[in-house]
Order: C-alpha cells, then structure tokens, then sequence
C-alpha cells in the first residue's frame, strides 16, 4: 500500500486514476485547484470504490501548501496530473499554459525535495511529437510541440530529465498520452467538459444527446483513408490502469523513462462516428467544415515499450469507449453540475 498523491485528481483522467488506486488499495490524496472540475467527481470516485479518499482545494503553485499536505499525509508517490490541456487556448494564453503546467510542476518538484518523496508519474502528451517523421510514434521519435501547450509539456519533461540526471534517487515516469475518451463502467464518472467541447467524443455524445445540432468534421481532404484525421482513441480505464502499472515499474527502475500509452490503432473521425452510432444505435447528425488549424493528418502510438517494460495491456475496444461515453452522457446531461 502507497500513500499516492493524486494532483489533478478531480479531473476527467485523474477521476478515474483515483478509481484505479483506491480499488488497488493505496492510500489517495487529491490537490486540485477546480479549476477546470468539480469537487463532485470525488464524491463519485468515493461512491463507485466504496473507499474514502483525502481531498484538498489546491493550486499546486502553492509549494507551502503542498509541503504541508505531503507532509500530513505521509506521500510516498506522486502522480501528477494538474494542468491545462486546450492547444486552442494555449494559442491565446501561453502565459497562463507556462505557469501552471510548466510553474506547476516546478512547484511540486520543490514540495517533492522538501519533502523526501522521490517517485513522480507525470501526465505527458503525444502532443510532445509534432509533425511525424514517421509512424507510429516510438518514444524516440523527435520531439517537436507545434503549440504552447505542447512546449509546457516537454518542458516539464526536461525538468524531470534534468532532475533525474542531478540525482540517482528520483524515478520519474513520463507517460504520454494519446485519445483518451470513455466513461467507468458505472455511469458515474466521465468527461465533463465546460462549455463547447474541444474534442470529438464528448462532442459526437452532445449531439447524439441533442444537446448540439450537429458534429462539423474539420476537414476531409486529409491525406488518409477517408479524408478525416486519424487519431489513437484509447479507453480512460486502460489509461488508468496505466499509471498502476507505472507505479509498479517506478519502484525499481531510478531516472527519467517515458512511455507511450495508446493502443497502437488509428481511427478516423468517420470511423469513430460510426462506432458511435452502430453502437449505441443513435443518429449523429454531421457536415464537413473547413480544417481546424493546426491538426496533423493522422498519427497513433507504437505502444510496445509500454507493453514489454510496464506489462500494460489496453483491454477495451471502440465499442466499449463508444458504449461507456453514451452511458455517461445519458446519466449525466448536464455532467456533474
Ligand atoms: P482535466 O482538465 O479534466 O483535469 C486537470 C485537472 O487539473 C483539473 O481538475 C483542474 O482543475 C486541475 N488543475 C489545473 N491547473 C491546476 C493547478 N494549477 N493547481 C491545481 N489543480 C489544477 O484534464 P484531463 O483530461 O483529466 O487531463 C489530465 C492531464 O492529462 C493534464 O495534465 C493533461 O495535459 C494530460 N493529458 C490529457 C489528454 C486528454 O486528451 N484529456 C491527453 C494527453 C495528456
Ligand atoms: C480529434 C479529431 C479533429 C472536434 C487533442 C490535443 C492533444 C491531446 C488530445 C492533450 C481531429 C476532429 C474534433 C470536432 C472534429 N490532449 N474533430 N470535430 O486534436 O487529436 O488532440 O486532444 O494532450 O494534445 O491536441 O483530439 O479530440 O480535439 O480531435 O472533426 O468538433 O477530431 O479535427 O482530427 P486531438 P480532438
């Protein structure tokens, strides 16, 4: 048993990270500042393990704050989830995307030397890659973020990299991301975005709910099978269960590794409305719209260091993603609001 702090626990991934530890049997602490979430998502992370988590509003800039939680609650590991994800957005505010994800983490790099805990998972981002040299993506594949959000996260990476070469006692995992989307199995948890959504799923579930009038593809003019972009949609259980396997992996292995979490298939967005709509039998009224800046033709993971090193499976399909997005959009129109 760990005592695990969680930072951005009350998020959509972190949710259901909280899921996977406490079903695991570890101790869990959650900061988060909510700014993007809702407190309510603990009280259902509580509900579906039927355990009891610690929580604390936070922003992870307050590296006193941190300290005093670390201190409070004996944290051994820390997974690292807190920040902002919106490429759009970073556009706009590239300050705001340096200080939490880049000011952040540095400010629980800080909290973690104070406090003796050497063992960190950080939330990384396939975004890290950039226009691809060649696919699928291995984790030595160049690394060229074409956004401010995808800078702040190698950034943070080559904090961690540095960090680990100052000191044999750090083990840090970088675990970078790919699609992920679907709900727990419950019903009870999911993504609960604010506003227009930004990515596809919680879109294609909004207008299957006719919340939304229809889904703009942005572009089909891509060099692809059918035109639309292809992405690695991977189901937020299997990437949950990812960071399990990372802690495991984290307990042996000092320095800086970094891993691919995707399931090694692509997907077009014509194949992803698809799988929605034969699935959970709905109509996803849609029309195709001009290209969205910056998006690349097509990129998924090769997730084989994952596999080998981590012992990580992804065990669900599309359907599955597809079946579990539904059931929670259906539960929850209005998410945890
Ligand atoms: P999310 O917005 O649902 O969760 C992030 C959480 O961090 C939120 O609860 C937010 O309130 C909190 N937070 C943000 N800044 C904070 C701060 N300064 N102090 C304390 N809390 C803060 O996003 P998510 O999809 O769950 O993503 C979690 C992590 O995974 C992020 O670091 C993101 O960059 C990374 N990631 C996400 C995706 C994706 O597609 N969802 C893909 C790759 C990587
Ligand atoms: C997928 C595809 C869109 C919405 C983003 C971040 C990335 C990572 C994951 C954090 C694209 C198309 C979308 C819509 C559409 N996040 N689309 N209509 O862009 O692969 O990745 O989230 O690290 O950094 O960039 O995911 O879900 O936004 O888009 O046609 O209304 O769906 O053009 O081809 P993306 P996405």
């Amino acid at each position: 048993m760990l005592n695990v702090l969680v930072t951005g626990g009350a998020g959509y991934i972190g949710s259901h990270v909280c899921v996977a530890l406490l079903e695991a049997g570890h101790q869990v602490t959650v900061v988060d500042n909510l700014c993007n979430s809702s407190a309510r998502s603990m009280d259902a992370v509580q509900s579906v393990t039927g355990r009891t988590l610690n929580f604390t509003q936070m922003d992870i800039r307050d590296t006193t704050g941190l300290v005093s939680v670390m201190q409070a609650r004996s944290v051994d590991v820390v997974i690292h989830l807190a920040g902002l994800k919106a490429v759009g957005e970073s556009v706009q505010s590239p300050l705001a995307y340096y200080s939490n994800n880049v000011g952040g983490t540095l400010s629980l790099l800080h909290a973690m030397e104070a406090t003796g805990a050497r063992r960190l998972i950080f939330s990384s981002s396939a975004t890290v890659y950039g226009v691809p040299d060649f696919l699928p993506y291995t984790e030595t594949h160049p690394t060229r973020p074409s956004s401010p959000y995808g800078h702040s996260k190698l950034h943070a990476e080559r904090m961690l990299r540095d960090l680990c070469h100052s000191s044999g006692d750090w083990s840090i995992v970088a675990l970078r991301y790919f699609n992920p989307v679907g709900a727990h199995a419950s019903a009870e948890l999911g993504e609960d975005p604010r506003g227009t959504p930004n990515n596809l799923m919680p879109f294609i579930a909004q207008v299957a709910a006719g919340l939304r009038d229809r889904l703009t593809i942005f572009g089909d003019d891509y060099a692809t099978r059918d035109g639309t972009c292809v992405r690695d949609y991977l189901h937020v259980m299997d990437l949950a269960s990812g960071h399990l396997e990372a802690l495991s992996y984290s307990a042996t292995a000092a320095g800086f590794h970094a891993f691919n979490l995707g399931t090694g298939q692509g997907t077009s967005v014509r194949e992803l409305l698809a799988a929605f709509e034969a699935t959970n039998r709905v109509r996803v009224p849609h029309e195709i719209g001009p290209r969205r800046a910056g998006d690349i033709d097509a990129f998924w993971a090769d997730p084989a260091r994952a596999v080998i090193h981590l012992g990580w499976k992804p065990r669900h399909d599309l359907a599955d993603m597809c079946e579990s997005t539904w059931r929670w959009q259906l539960a929850h129109p209005r998410g945890f609001q």
